[in-house]
């Protein structure tokens, strides 16, 4: 299986912090933020990585992870998203890369306490199809919210002004490789974006997702509070553990 990990867009949430820099090169307690997504593929054994990034300030991911020695990886693979397309558009640079394999895909704001590889190892049994993470949370209208009827998940809705559970959809995705083809079809939404909430609710709707509930905290890393409360977890309790 592959890992990416996608970096770009211009953070404007985060302005005047990422007027001169990407916002996943921002501090998150001792760490540059793209470091965590990092380290969760790799403490799930995914050590071919390709880091999708875009923006202003592409050169210094290089400069920052090279070919990712302090990860104790031989290569890093690159590539360069142009505009601010969304994270399906981002995504669908990985065709390549991917080549027909399963991939997993972490949002390059997402910090998690502990590790996946127990999730990432059922998905490589998986015989299709793709797999969600979720973690129930205080401000679900902030995130892809899953709708369940009982324990199933009938659809996604994105970012919805009156939630229907109180679960989040993780930015941590697995996909088998008819992704690309998904994606292919998607139109951009109200905000101009390919979701990959779209993405998502087609294989809901082919019947092909699993989901599972991650372990330990999760936090994205893309306003103030998040970015605030994401340092505060990683500085407390620490980050990407390996049970
Ligand atoms: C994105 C996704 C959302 C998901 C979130 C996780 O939102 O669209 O479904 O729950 O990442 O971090 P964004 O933060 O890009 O608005």
């Amino acid at each position: 299986m592959k890992g990416i990990i996608l970096a770009g867009g211009l953070g404007t949430r985060l302005f005047p912090l990422t007027k001169i820099t990407n916002k996943h090169l921002l501090p998150i307690y001792n760490k540059p933020m793209i470091f965590y997504p990092i380290q969760t593929l790799i403490n799930a054994g995914i050590k071919d990585i390709l880091i999708v990034t875009g923006g202003n300030n592409a050169g210094d991911f290089l400069r920052l992870i090279g070919n990712g020695k302090e990860f104790g990886l031989q290569h890093v693979n690159y590539t360069y998203q142009e505009g601010e397309g969304g994270i399906a558009q981002a995504l669908d640079l990985a065709e390549f890369f991917a080549d027909k394999d399963k991939i997993v895909v972490v949002l390059g704001d997402n910090i998690i306490e502990k590790n996946i590889k127990k999730q990432v190892e059922a998905f490589s049994k998986q015989e299709k199809g793709a797999k969600i993470l979720l973690q129930k949370v205080k401000d679900p209208q902030r995130f892809g919210v899953p709708v369940f009827n009982g324990d199933k998940i009938i659809k996604i809705e994105e970012k919805p002004k009156e939630p229907k559970s109180d679960y989040a959809v993780t930015g941590i995705y697995m996909y088998d490789s008819r992704v690309f083809d998904i994606i292919k079809t998607l139109k951009p939404s109200n905000r101009g974006e390919l979701e990959i909430t779209d993405v998502n609710n087609d294989y809901i709707e082919k019947g092909e997702m699993t989901s599972d509930i991650l372990n330990g905290w999760w936090t994205d890393a893309g306003t103030f509070e998040s970015l605030l409360s994401a340092s505060k977890m990683a500085a407390e309790t620490g980050a990407n553990k390996m049970d």
